[in-house]
């Protein structure tokens, strides 16, 4: 749409030039393309410095801004001239300009007078042979009119975040995603006060998240993931009153989830996902009542899942608390999320009995439980099993089962054994008796298996393995 205002525009001008009777292409083309010379050597210099220099602009595109304007370049006219407002270099789209292994910055780059828009895309690819970082100075030239900027997927993009970054005062988004930058977080990027996103994933980052972060009250999204920060969440984080998404996933930060948290009154995303926090779970969580997706995985948190009243949170699609160390037994109140889609309370010590009441959650496709001490019987439909599969996960719990006239359905709950009193039902219909040999054969086999059964009479032990294989052997043909 920018392209073709701009092109409108010149046609325009070109229309009005003809009219006053000028040719309109010819000895009136400057006009048409009217652009600062400086700029437009500033503009074919910064590019040759990523692309190379055999890039000749000036042939292929004697009207940058107009007519023949080049790939990932747009403008905008002040005051009657044409200036560069978007620039951006590397693989955009099929057609971008590659930048060249050794792409360099130059100076020329901060000279553009109303520039908005700066992105490096997949250009600095060989942290080898040649690792660049970004320019230190200068950013200060482009602070008056760059809205966003953003590295992404620069694997050769090496070093520190310039703290002259901080004084980018207009930037609305800051995206430093999937490069090779290390070091801190400059705690003066709490200065831009106009971020609405900031985008620090996937990169080799250090040190605590700096408490100034909890001043960027416009912030939709934050996210720092795939890095190795440590130290705790700032209690400062309570004041990104605005923020949708907030993932911390994959770093190495310790200490408690602050209680501060309850005032996201608008988070749909907390992903806290591998990480080293402890301290239980912290009430207030139930307090984010828009929260869509939580994800606490891996982490040495602990405490009880009754610390929360789940039915709060009812815009839940999405829970995932597996290997957390919690305890205790899943609450009633998790059975009211009607959203839910998945539910991961896998790989904790939570004991107790499962609600039957889980099954009538109306989106539920994925319920692990696996790796717990849950006890008693199942109490879930064929129609769940058949539904759920193996998205249904209660292995591993030793003192769990299964009602044994499900058997006969096919649709078992896979890696649980069937409850033992259901054994005498069964054997109670049939007169069937097996030698004792053949019993022992069996029972090893069972045992093999992974599976134990303490069955009074050894007939009917035989009987019960039998059909324990049968069962066994549908499940897996399935
Ligand atoms: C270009 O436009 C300016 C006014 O904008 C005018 O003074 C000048 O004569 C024009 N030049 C040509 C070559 O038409
Ligand atoms: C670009 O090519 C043209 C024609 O081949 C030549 O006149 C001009 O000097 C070249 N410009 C640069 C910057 O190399
Ligand atoms: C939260 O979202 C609502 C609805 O989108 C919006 O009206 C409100 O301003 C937001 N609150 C903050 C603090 O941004
Ligand atoms: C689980 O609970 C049992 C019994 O309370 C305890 O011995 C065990 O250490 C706990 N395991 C974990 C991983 O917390
Ligand atoms: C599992 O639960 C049973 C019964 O509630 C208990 O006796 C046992 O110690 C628990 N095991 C672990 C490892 O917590
Ligand atoms: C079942 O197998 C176990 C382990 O091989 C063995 O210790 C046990 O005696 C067997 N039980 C019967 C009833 O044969």
């Amino acid at each position: 749409m920018e392209k073709i205002a701009i092109k409108t525009q010149g046609l325009l001008i070109c229309i009005l030039i003809f009219i006053s009777n000028v040719f309109c292409m010819g000895e009136s083309d400057n006009n048409i393309s009217v652009m600062e010379n400086s700029e437009k050597e500033a503009l074919y210099s910064a590019i040759q410095g990523f692309v190379g220099n055999w890039w000749n602009g000036t042939e292929l595109f004697p009207d940058p801004c107009g007519w023949t304007p080049i790939q990932g370049v747009s403008c905008d006219l002040f005051d009657g001239l044409w200036y560069v407002t978007v620039l951006n270099i590397g693989k955009i789209q099929e057609n971008s300009l590659k930048c060249t292994p050794n792409a360099e910055f130059r100076r020329h780059l901060f000279e553009f007078k109303h520039l908005k828009t700066l992105s490096f895309i997949s250009c600095f690819n060989f942290p080898h042979q040649y690792p660049v970082s970004i320019p230190t100075d200068n950013w200060d030239k482009l602070a008056g009119s760059l809205v966003s900027l953003e590295f992404r997927s620069n694997p050769g993009l090496i070093g520190q975040i310039p703290p002259s970054f901080g004084g980018l005062t207009n930037l609305q988004s800051l995206v430093l995603q999937e490069n090779g930058l290390t070091g801190g977080l400059p705690s003066n990027l709490g200065n831009l006060v106009s971020l609405q996103r900031i985008v620090l994933a996937g990169n080799k980052f250090t040190g605590q998240i700096p408490a100034s972060f909890g001043g960027l009250t416009e912030l939709l999204i934050l996210d720092a993931s795939r890095n190795s920060l440590t130290g705790t969440l700032p209690l400062t984080f309570g004041g990104l009153t605005s923020l949708l998404k907030l993932d911390m996933s994959n770093n190495l930060l310790n200490g408690m989830l602050p209680n501060e948290l309850g005032n996201l009154k608008n988070l749909t995303l907390l992903d806290l996902r591998n990480n080293r926090l402890s301290g239980g779970l912290t009430k207030s969580l139930q307090e984010i009542i828009s929260l869509e997706e939580m994800a606490l995985s891996n982490n040495p948190i602990g405490g009880n899942l009754m610390t929360i009243e789940w039915q709060n949170l009812q815009n839940l699609v999405s829970l995932d608390l597996s290997y957390m160390s919690l305890t205790g037994s899943i609450p009633e109140s998790m059975t009211v999320l009607r959203r839910l889609r998945f539910l991961g309370l896998n790989h904790n010590n939570l004991s107790g009995n499962l609600s039957p009441k889980l099954a009538a959650l109306p989106s539920l496709s994925a319920l692990y439980m696996n790796g717990n001490n849950l006890t008693g019987k199942l109490e879930f439909s064929e129609w769940f099993y058949g539904k759920m599969g193996r998205r249904f996960g209660a292995w591993s719990n030793p003192n769990l089962c299964y009602p044994v006239e499900l058997m006969s359905t096919g649709h078992v709950p896979f890696g649980v054994k069937p409850c033992q009193e259901g054994v005498t039902l069964l054997v109670a219909n049939s007169n069937i008796k097996m030698s004792d040999e053949d019993s022992d054969q069996k029972n090893s086999s069972l045992v093999s298996l992974g599976y134990s059964i303490n069955v009074v009479d050894r007939s009917w032990k035989v009987i019960l393995v039998k059909e324990i294989v049968i069962v066994l052997l549908i499940n897996f043909i399935l």
